[in-house]
């Protein structure tokens, strides 16, 4: 059981916050395979400024995706809090806050990660947002800016002044901002924030491509859960796999080709919901990469359902390969 505020998950892994990935789509497929609870993309807190555009982008989440966390992005402290309000009075489950996202434009708005050079700032947007809701409150950090030392005092300063302001969990990527996505996540600096602040909710993130390797390091990291990112990419299943060796059964037979075409053209209608359909085969196809990825002949699938330009042209590829549509 993971406790994340008055949330309770039964099992110690989510869905981790996938900007331009975790849409809603891809949240209902997650919870029907069994994630406890999925985060949004980040989105930027600005627009709750503007009520016609929150109003037009945002709504409830729907009961098909159980518990979803929005994660905001600023840098003023009043505007975030705002924006947490905002996502929490329309019926998300759980705020989290992103002092990760490495990307040039965030940075120079002095937004994400380059919170971590900022512990005061930092600290201040959670007590304004904490102030401002009642449901859970998360942090998402990386372990540092860069690798410097006093990149490190800074990101000990953020987790300490958090944890002592009552954050319900800190979610720690373990790469620096600078570092992007190179070298390996470091678990070990993750593990010792959990030993330094053992009365806190910790969640560590980096590398779970698989179920084997999520479990893994719910076991050896001491930690209290873990978020999967990249490995549920055209992968809900991971989800049920993981949830399966957690609970100390066998890992579930991998989807059957028919199994892989239905999730994949109930992922596209899903998109295909809320845009038209050349825009929805388009956006799909990063999807289809991913799905592409279990099927025997993944080279050749993948090309075909690449090469698709419309909906007829997608069903048709999917009928070929997986048999169903
Ligand atoms: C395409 C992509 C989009 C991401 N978007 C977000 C985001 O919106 N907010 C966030 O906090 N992290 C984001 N991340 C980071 C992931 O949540 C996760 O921490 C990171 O990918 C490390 O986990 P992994 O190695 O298991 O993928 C993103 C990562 C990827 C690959």
């Amino acid at each position: 059981m993971l406790k994340l505020g008055n949330l309770r998950l039964d099992v110690p892994f989510f869905q981790a916050p996938l900007s331009g990935y975790s849409d809603r789509a891809m949240r209902v497929l997650a919870h029907k395979y069994g994630a406890p609870l999925t985060y949004t993309g980040v989105m930027l807190d600005k627009i709750a400024l503007h009520r016609k555009a929150f109003d037009r982008l945002y709504s409830r989440p729907g009961a098909d995706e159980g518990p979803v966390g929005a994660q905001i992005l600023g840098s003023n402290p009043e505007t975030m809090a705002v924006a947490a309000e905002s996502f929490a009075n329309i019926g998300f489950n759980l705020i989290d806050l992103n002092f990760a996202c490495p990307a040039p434009k965030v940075l120079r708005r002095f937004s994400g990660g380059y919170l971590l050079k900022e512990p005061e700032t930092a600290i201040r947007i959670f007590q304004y947002v904490r102030k401002s809701v009642s449901c859970p409150v998360t942090i998402k950090l990386r372990n540092g800016f860069d690798n410097s030392q006093e990149s490190l005092d800074k990101f000990w300063q953020i987790c300490q002044d958090a944890v002592a302001e009552g954050v319900d969990a800190l979610i720690i990527h373990g790469r620096p901002v600078k570092n992007l996505y190179r070298d390996r996540s470091n678990w070990e600096i993750i593990s010792e924030v959990k030993r330094e602040f053992p009365q806190a909710t910790i969640i560590g993130s980096g590398d779970l491509m698989d179920a084997e390797t999520v479990v893994e390091h719910l076991k050896t990291s001491g930690l209290d859960g873990v978020i999967i990112a990249r490995g549920a990419i055209g992968n809900p299943w991971i989800f049920r796999e993981a949830r399966a060796l957690w609970e100390g059964r066998q890992k579930p037979e991998g989807p059957s080709l028919a199994e892989q075409g239905e999730v994949f053209l109930r992922h596209y209608e899903l998109i295909a919901e809320t845009r038209p359909m050349k825009k929805s085969v388009r956006y799909f196809r990063k999807f289809a990469v991913g799905y592409s990825r279990h099927h025997p002949q993944r080279k050749k699938v993948q090309a075909d359902l690449i090469a698709a330009r419309t909906r007829d042209e997608l069903y048709a590829a999917v009928k070929e390969w997986y048999g169903v549509g």
